[in-house]
């Protein structure tokens, strides 16, 4: 047999990795700007929610054409104020995709809402739209969409399955954040607006997220939960008094200063990242075994995550699909490839849902206001089928990587995806 050269050996097996340590850059880039707002916020003695955090609202609902805006701690504590908003709670039912970020969900759970599952689309990995119906019953008060990855779900049909019902719409764009639909920037089709500022979000400040609407009167029932219950009445004394429910979901002006500089770049960025993508899926083109991620038209795509599902039945592994692909993401990391399993299970499969307990006692599926559900994986092929084909990447296509990151990672799953006998030998 002949020997095979060290360039063809894949760096799993002792082979040379395709892109060298220390090549690929970390996100966010930090410059200047963020040093200078952070410190002065440091010096300015005002480290609760202060003048950073306002003008941080003013900032974000000016870019994102959402009149009304508060800064959270986290994205998940805006989608609990979104639900209230909503005017969601014990025993309501909200329909969530199957496959998304845990708290896209979890979220109904902290107010005795019973999330309700749909199945994913293969094609845009999004919640199936033309499934929601078949989903709702007389408890359904709201729909969460989750413009999964940056890719905006289509708003036209789920905006005409929520009128025919008289639902609430709750978009999740932790991951969107400069995504559009038919034009329009994601968000701005709903009732309410959830966005988050983790690290890992093309617009970030460590920790923090957005509540943001159109509509004042759902924007002050989603701030009743923000501060403690602390909601005074325009005729009540000042004062430490729980008016309601409340958690502390408020940030810091800190994180909001550090928010502020990377909000001016976030354009910049999220054309960079475009530009990075569009070159890595030319260069993926002629890979085998790939299904690249596509754009539906009239959608814009943000590519906060480049998934891609490995086609597991053209390999003839789709009898062993989740262990094959665990090997060719170790074979990729091994070449240098930040890239992972971002979700590996659809969110009904998780442990609390599948014993239906969230804290205790069956809560709060044993709510006597709420009707049993049903959980059965049997529901979500699609989403099953993904969480065991796909992996994704976020730094790569991050700046200040550019184009020449991409041809690299290209040039990875080129080596791993024509050398699956070797895969195949990874324990
Ligand atoms: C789709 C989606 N929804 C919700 C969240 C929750 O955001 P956070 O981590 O800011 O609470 C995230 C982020 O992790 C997410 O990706």
């Amino acid at each position: 047999m002949k020997p095979t050269r060290r360039s063809e050996t894949l760096a799993a097996l002792g082979g040379d990795p395709v892109i060298p340590k220390g090549a690929l850059k970390p996100w966010p880039p930090v410059g200047a700007l963020d040093r200078k707002m952070v410190l002065a916020s440091l010096e300015g003695g005002q480290h609760t929610y202060g003048p950073n955090c306002t003008a941080l609202e003013k900032e974000f609902s000016d870019w994102s054409g959402l009149k009304h805006t508060l800064f959270c701690n986290s994205g998940t504590a805006a989608l609990h104020m979104a639900l209230v908003a909503c005017q969601c709670g014990a025993g309501d039912e909200v329909l969530a995709p199957a496959y998304t970020w845990p708290s896209s969900a979890t979220c109904c759970l902290h107010h005795n809402i019973i999330p309700v599952f749909v199945d994913i689309e293969w094609s845009t990995m999004n919640i199936d739209p033309d499934k929601i119906e078949a989903a709702i019953t007389p408890r359904t008060k709201a729909i969460i969409v989750v413009h999964l990855h940056g890719l905006t779900v289509n708003m036209k049909k789920v905006l005409a399955v929520a009128r025919r019902h008289g639902l609430k719409v709750i978009e999740d764009c932790c991951q969107a954040h400069g995504a559009a639909f038919g034009g329009r920037p994601a968000g701005t089709f709903g009732d309410v607006a959830a966005f988050s500022t983790n690290q890992n979000k093309i617009m970030c400040s460590g920790e923090g997220g957005f509540f943001s609407t159109n509509d004042p009167a759902t924007f002050e029932r989603g701030k009743t939960l923000w501060y403690f219950g602390e909601n005074r009445p325009p005729d009540a004394a000042a004062g430490y008094h729980a008016y309601g429910m409340g958690w502390m979901y408020r940030s810091s002006d800190l994180v909001a200063a550090f928010a502020r500089a990377q909000l001016t770049r976030l354009d910049a960025n999220l054309a960079k990242i475009h530009a990075n993508a569009a070159r890595l899926t030319e260069c993926l083109a002629d890979v085998p075994h790939l299904i690249l991620p596509t754009t539906p038209r009239g959608h814009r795509h943000n590519f906060y995550n480049y998934t891609v599902r490995f086609d597991m039945a053209a390999m003839n592994r789709a009898d062993q699909a989740r262990a094959f692909r665990d090997k060719l993401v170790v074979a990729l990391r091994a070449e240098g490839v930040e890239t992972g399993v971002w979700q590996g299970w659809p969110v009904p499969e998780m442990t609390a849902l599948q014993a239906k307990d969230a804290y205790g006692r069956g809560c709060p599926w044993s709510c006597r206001h709420a009707a049993p559900v049903d959980y059965s994986l049997d529901q979500y092929p699609v989403a099953r089928r993904h969480c065991d084909w796909h992996t994704g990447m976020t730094t790569p296509l991050r700046p200040p990587n550019g184009p020449r990151m991409a041809q690299l990672v290209a040039r990875a799953f080129g080596k791993v995806m024509t050398h699956l006998d070797q895969v195949d030998q990874i324990k």
